[in-house]
């Protein structure tokens, strides 16, 4: 895949209305995307394969759905405040600013002088001001990840909620980081969503559930059909660390820009609740009532970006060696539309049947229905969206009751009574 594959799928995302540039009208602001109709629902298709196999289908996990904006003192508990650093230097003669570490040459890549300041640390947390005042005291920030909202109300869900532990707590929310250089389309941005996971457990057994998330969440991008040769595990040597974690493993994907972190997966031990427990004076350890112990829990995190992934899953379903045929690859349970609906002519009552399908099948999922153009031309423009089947009401519809399916990735077309049609595309989704 080349490197001007990333245009390829700019303009496809732009042309068919996944992602625009945010205040595009305005020029744009640097770092921020809108998803647009079909981008809105790749990523919420995205965000509940996610939800479902972590939360949903498990009976050890639990969700939440925190606020942006905490107290500061989360933030000075967690490190971010002291720690949440990237080293930045500028240039003395455009002006212009870098991350030091992505910088590839001593001149500058915007006027190719060579005269940087020296490297300065620069905090990437968002500031604001709660109400009205604004001075030291109303600091607050926007959430650069959201796995402190968990950790702050572990004590309110553990009591809630009647799991013992082992047990996950789970959460899809904004964060924003004020990236030096946001790069790579919607790779590296200053808003974002994230996926993540807190596991809580005895920190006797970190080890063993460190080992089992590793291996659950490199498998999840491969049951949603992502290429195997492209994702990889990375463990983070000892000077790469974050100051939280004592051990982490990043799934990578071979984006058209090299091999890149999609999600990390941290052993944080008892680092933040024991920060927190500090900070704030309250307890945050849990009682077990069969062994009668009291600890501190210690936690594995999967933290994954919902925008990374929604890259990688485009990234990896592009298929254009047919550049008069783009088809778009991607997993049924992925892929915006379900099903594009077609009635093979506009009259002798073929739309109306047609309808009356689409109908149907829009209690279930999204199908989209189109009457204009050839059929050829109908299953192309889905194919360059995902669309994995195309249904088409002709004729025959009318005389035998049936309808003909076309399949994306084959091509090839079968015929079925359009009374199966729902129980069809339901085992097929
Ligand atoms: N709670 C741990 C944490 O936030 P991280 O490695 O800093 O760890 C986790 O971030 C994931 O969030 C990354 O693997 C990536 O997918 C996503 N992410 C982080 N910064 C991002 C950015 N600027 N743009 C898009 N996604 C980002």
């Amino acid at each position: 895949m080349s490197k001007n594959i990333m245009d390829s799928l700019t303009s496809l995302c732009k042309r068919r209305g996944f992602i625009f540039q945010s205040s595009e009208i305005y020029g744009g602001l640097n770092g921020c995307w809108d998803y647009g109709p079909l981008g809105a629902l790749m990523k919420k298709n995205l965000k509940e394969a996610w939800w479902s196999e972590n939360i949903t289908e498990r009976d050890d996990t639990v969700g939440m759905d925190c606020s942006i904006i905490m107290h500061p003192n989360v933030w000075v508990a967690s490190g971010h405040v002291g720690n949440f650093n990237d080293p930045m230097v500028e240039c003395r003669s455009c002006n212009a600013r870098f991350r030091a570490d992505h910088l590839t040459s001593e001149n500058c890549p915007t006027c190719g002088n060579q005269d940087f300041t020296d490297v300065k640390n620069f905090n990437l947390m968002f500031e604001t001001q709660v109400g009205a005042s604004q001075d030291a005291s109303s600091t607050a920030y926007l959430r650069p990840e959201t796995a402190q909202g968990i950790f702050v109300n572990f004590n309110n869900v553990v009591t809630t909620s009647r799991l013992k532990l082992p047990m996950g707590i789970g959460q899809i929310g904004k964060s924003f980081r004020n990236e030096i250089n946001p790069r790579n389309f919607v790779f590296r941005v200053r808003e974002f969503e994230q996926m993540e996971l807190e596991f809580f457990c005895h920190p006797d057994e970190a080890d063993k559930w460190f080992e089992y998330w590793v291996e659950k969440r490199f498998a999840w991008y491969k049951n949603y059909g992502i290429t195997s040769d492209k994702l990889r595990l990375r463990e983070h040597g000892g000077n790469e660390l974050a100051h939280y974690a004592k051990g982490c493993y990043d799934v990578e994907y071979e984006f058209p820009f090299g091999f890149q972190e999609l999600e990390g997966i941290a052993h944080r031990s008892d680092f933040d609740l024991t920060q927190h427990i500090n900070q704030s004076g309250k307890s945050l350890q849990y009682f077990d009532e069969e062994k009668k112990e009291r600890y501190t829990p210690f936690v594995i995190e999967s933290s994954a970006g919902v925008d990374r992934s929604f890259l990688t899953f485009l990234a990896d379903a592009f298929d254009d060696s047919d550049p008069k045929h783009v088809i778009l690859r991607l997993h049924p349970k992925i892929a915006p539309i379900k099903v594009g609906i077609f009635p093979l002519t506009k009259k002798d009552g073929l739309p109306e049947m047609a309808m009356e399908i689409k109908n149907q099948l829009s209690k279930y999922f999204e199908v989209t229905y189109e009457q204009t153009g050839s059929i050829g031309k109908r299953y192309y423009r889905q194919d360059e969206i995902g669309t994995p089947f195309c249904l088409t009401v002709d004729y025959d519809t009318k005389e035998k009751g049936t309808v003909t399916i076309r399949h994306r990735d084959s091509g090839e077309q079968e015929v079925i009574n359009k009374d199966q049609v729902l129980t069809y595309f339901l085992e097929k989704i």
